[in-house]
């Protein structure tokens, strides 16, 4: 890098949110990624980590994808390996996708709906192929005659059909209005049954995208090179600007911030952000900070409430907790404004279509909480001095939130005790496993969420939905909510094909749930980022909440 362009003042704070920075169709170059962490799998099936979803942008497509597009219409899936957005049935239930012509993968074969087929039943082999989104399962298998996926199954899945190699038809259980979302996600990039070596697939895996992966050392180094065979007259979506991508793993995050900065990395690929000390060094120089983003991800602080745990089976305590939360110290707790995040008053972030400014339970002009209204609720709940309760956390920011909570309720006479549980297995069989909840009597829980596609399904139904509680763990209905009005509601969503209408139907479910008091927002998450100001078209994905790699390229002066 030179010294004319470390004096240089960038594109701006805040620039690539919403807008594109360096927009450029220039070709060629090699972009140097770096993340301190490994991809979680190459394995399309496998992979959940948002920022190798984005990585995955690059080596697949699917057949709907979210748009190049720094817009809010970023978040609607337009088609790439279809021709148009599925046909619906009147029922909606019945979903029938066309593919293009003349789509090839890296070898050179051609991408047929067979392969699509394929992913889909790769999915129902969780037993072989975990780690990816299960959506499809619950909308197409039969529980009378569980398909085992393709393994112990080569052709049992009745619910999808293939009347020719361009076609394919979906039979769903219900109707599911954000069908196209999930013909987005990585896991149903086509795959060749004859490519398929099972649970090692993503060591080789074929690729439909622009680049194909040319050497991958674990824990080291990721290369990708062009597909060969990747036409862009067929790809409405990828600019594929770069010659080669290079991603290099593994080094501590303050390395990497450092030599970030320092030019040696183009771009942060993984999702973390800037960490503390090179936050401090950016927010005290101009210059960086016109080369810094701080977007929301996308992602909800928040504190369940659990109504099984006494005395918390009370609305009325509940809300004693709404009303005594102090807001400003939560915030402070997950890093303050820049790097914590926008106090949160209500559930959707403020990017989707239902967002309504919702603030169920003020906390006074300060924020710091309406202990009055607490106390109110306390005694219309008959404990006037409050109670003992548990709250169950991680180490971390988890803890400091926790005990931030502790802090603000104790001023209406409510005691908590903390209990910290494994990291690892957290949201696993922790507190995503409700016998572990009661276990330990947590009433309350220190969690966060962010959706697995940008639509309010998406984000709220797995933390509100009774019929989404998973008793023997990864259950995000932490609360364990399952009231019959807000369940009906949501069935009520999926069968709306009308986009303004079902936004209505979601803001009833959002006042509903807020009304229950079962989840206490805290913040809508925020990360800061740094964009090297030589590369071009840096945006950050309103899908995803972070930067769009595969639309990125060089400039030419470096
Ligand atoms: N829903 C999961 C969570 O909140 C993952 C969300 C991000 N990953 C993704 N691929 N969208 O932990």
């Amino acid at each position: 890098m030179s010294a004319g362009i470390e004096l240089q003042t960038g594109a701006g704070w805040d620039a690539a949110v919403g807008s594109m920075v360096n927009p450029s169709d220039r070709r060629g170059g090699t972009l140097r990624l770096v993340s301190s962490a490994d991809v979680d799998s190459l394995d399309p099936a496998r992979t959940y980590y948002v920022w190798v979803w984005l990585l995955q942008r690059m080596l697949n497509r699917t057949l709907m994808a979210y748009p190049t597009d720094a817009a809010l219409t970023g978040l609607t899936p337009v088609p790439d390996l279809a021709e148009a957005p599925g046909e619906v049935s009147d029922d909606g239930r019945t979903w029938t996708y066309r593919l293009r012509p003349g789509v090839r993968y890296d070898d050179g074969t051609e991408v047929t709906s067979f392969d699509i087929r394929y992913a889909v039943q790769r999915v129902f082999a969780q037993d072989v192929l975990p780690g990816g989104p299960t959506y499809l399962i619950s909308l197409l298998d039969d529980p009378d005659r569980p398909y085992p996926g393709p393994y112990r199954d080569p052709d049992g899945l009745a619910a999808v059909r293939t009347p020719d190699a361009r076609t394919i038809v979906f039979h769903l259980r219900s109707p599911f209005a954000d069908f196209d979302h999930l013909m987005a996600q990585p896991c149903v990039s086509p795959v060749p049954r004859s490519a398929d070596t099972g649970a090692r697939y993503g060591e080789d895996p074929r690729c439909s995208g622009p680049y194909r992966i040319a050497a991958y050392r674990p824990g080291e180094l990721l290369r990708l090179d062009r597909n060969p065979h990747w036409d862009p007259a067929t790809d409405p979506v990828r600019p594929a600007l770069p010659d080669q991508v290079e991603l290099t793993i593994g080094m501590t995050v303050d390395e990497l911030d450092d030599r970030l900065i320092a030019g040696e990395f183009d771009i942060n690929l993984e999702g973390r952000g800037i960490q503390h000390a090179a936050q401090r060094r950016i927010m005290a120089d101009e210059v960086l900070q016109s080369n810094s983003d701080n977007p929301k991800t996308g992602f909800l602080q928040f504190i369940s409430v659990n109504k099984q745990i006494p005395p918390f089976d009370n609305v009325h305590v509940r809300r004693a907790v709404q009303y005594a939360a102090d807001k400003i110290l939560l915030q402070e707790a997950r890093g303050g404004p820049v790097t914590g995040g926008e106090i949160a008053t209500a559930l959707f972030p403020p990017r989707l279509p239902a967002y309504q400014g919702l603030d169920r339970y003020p906390t006074g002009q300060d924020l710091r909480g309406d202990l009055d209204a607490a106390r109110a609720e306390l005694a219309a709940a008959g404990l006037p001095d409050g109670f003992n309760a548990v709250i169950g956390t991680q180490r971390g920011k988890f803890r400091l939130v926790a005990d931030a909570l502790a802090e603000s309720v104790a001023r209406v006479g409510i005691r908590l005790s903390v209990v910290e549980l494994d990291v690892a297995s957290y949201f696993s069989l922790g507190v995503g496993k409700p016998a572990t909840i009661r276990e330990h009597s947590l009433g309350l829980v220190v969690t966060d969420w962010g959706a697995d596609f940008p639509t309010e399904y998406g984000f709220l139904a797995p933390l509100v939905d009774g019929r989404q509680i998973k008793e023997a763990g990864g259950n995000w209905n932490l609360a364990e909510l399952d009231e019959p009005a807000v369940n009906d509601l949501i069935d009520r969503t999926l069968i709306t094909a009308d986009p303004e209408r079902r936004a209505r139907l979601w803001q009833e479910v959002e006042r509903e749930v807020m009304d229950h008091a079962v989840i206490l927002p805290l913040v809508h998450d925020k990360t800061l980022h740094y964009r090297n100001p030589w590369v071009t078209n840096v945006y950050v994905h309103p899908a995803f909440g972070l930067y769009d790699v595969q639309a990125m390229g060089l400039m030419e002066e470096r």
